[in-house]
């Protein structure tokens, strides 16, 4: 079992951890989200400067946590893609110049990736061929994963991403930054069939609509509407309704088109990780549904849903278990496709 050091810069959480193939042993989160909070969202050079003062300490505590020095290390791996270009920064260097130091590899990792494995590391661990939907604040994907590393893309958002939606509805409704969770706990007292929002949806060029793609902005404009309405008219908003209706219809989407997405390709069970993941709805929807169509489900423990290092932990011990290291000269890429996180294994693409 290799042991391994593994540091998460890519957005607004610092974290290091480390991990003992499936087990970690420490992880350490030191989250932004308050500061970045009073500008209704993240602020790309503070989220580099808070990395920069942050991760020494991470690093140090992840460490001592684990009680082993960075000597007792197989490898260190960090977050190189995808991502804020200078916040990923600051974890490469770190990386790279610790597995230097301790004179071992080093592991670049997909930070799509490390979600995935988020939930791939269970135990018993999930049977291969799956779908994955990853919901984040950058992305919402369809991936079908039939083998390990093997990640095919069968839809996503064509805009915004699901937590994005969250994100920019919460500040419509004053309720702050990060909009996932004050959505959550607006919607527990809300209505969710008050509003009658749209799904969102694509359209083809023959006609009729794409089965596996997403479009959030349209949804975030309808509810923008509904509010400049109730301001026109100078009433009180009904935020928990407004909240728990539009939570209702981007569960139902990424509910009804993930397992359409599944039943379709022949994918017998559904994986389902990052931020948006963490939403109760969503999970007991996903659930209840899952369940009706005899998918199997797997949903990342609550902890490791939003950003961290543990999981990028244990996706490096997966790729060092089949031999790929990563060139101490690999650099960062603030976009990158999952489909070719492959190619950070062999001479750097970037
Ligand atoms: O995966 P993550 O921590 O960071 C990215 O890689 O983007 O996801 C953050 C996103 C944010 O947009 C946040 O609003 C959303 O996940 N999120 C949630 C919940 N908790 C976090 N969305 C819905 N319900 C939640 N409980
Ligand atoms: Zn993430």
């Amino acid at each position: 079992m290799p042991t391994v050091l593994a540091l998460e810069t890519s957005c607004d959480e610092s974290a290091a951890a480390v991990v003992r193939g499936n087990v970690v042993l420490s992880s350490e989160v030191a989250s932004q989200v308050a500061e970045h909070a009073q500008f209704g969202g993240v602020v790309p050079e503070l989220a580099s400067r808070r990395h920069v003062e942050a991760l020494p300490l991470l690093v140090e505590r992840a460490l001592h946590q684990a009680q082993l020095p960075l000597t007792a290390m197989d490898a260190v791996a960090a977050t190189v893609a995808p991502g804020l270009s200078g916040a990923l920064l600051v974890g490469s260097v770190t990386g790279r110049s610790l597995a230097r130091l301790a004179g071992v590899p080093f592991i670049g990792i997909h930070h799509l990736e490390g979600h995935l494995c988020s939930a791939l590391s269970g135990d018993p661990a999930p049977e291969l061929p799956l779908l994955v939907l990853l919901a984040s604040g950058g992305h919402t994907e369809l991936i079908a994963m039939r083998s390990e590393g093997d990640y095919e893309r069968l839809g996503g958002s064509r805009d915004d991403a699901a937590g994005e939606a969250f994100d920019k509805v919460a500040r419509l409704l004053g309720l702050g930054y990060p909009g996932g969770p004050a959505i959550e706990a607006a919607a527990r007292s809300g209505d969710p069939e008050r509003f009658a929002f749209p799904p969102g949806r694509i359209s083809l060029p023959g006609g009729g609509f794409h089965p596996y793609d997403f479009s959030f902005s349209g949804l975030k404009t309808a509810v923008l509407r509904e509010v400049e309405r109730w301001r026109q008219q100078g009433e009180e908003l009904p935020v928990a309704d407004l909240a728990a209706s539009f939570q209702a219809v981007v569960c139902r989407v990424l509910v009804e088109r993930s397992v359409r997405c599944a039943e379709d390709h022949g994918l017998n069970g559904v994986v389902v990780v990052g931020g948006v993941s963490a939403n109760g709805a969503l999970r007991e929807r996903l659930q209840r549904v899952s369940q009706e169509r005899g998918l199997a489900l797997h949903l990342a423990p609550l902890v490791w849903c939003t950003d961290n290092a543990a999981m990028i932990g244990l996706a490096a011990c997966r790729r060092f278990g089949a031999q790929q290291q990563s060139s101490l000269q690999l650099g960062v890429a603030p976009r990158w496709p999952l489909g070719e996180a492959d190619a950070l294994y062999g001479p750097p693409p970037f």
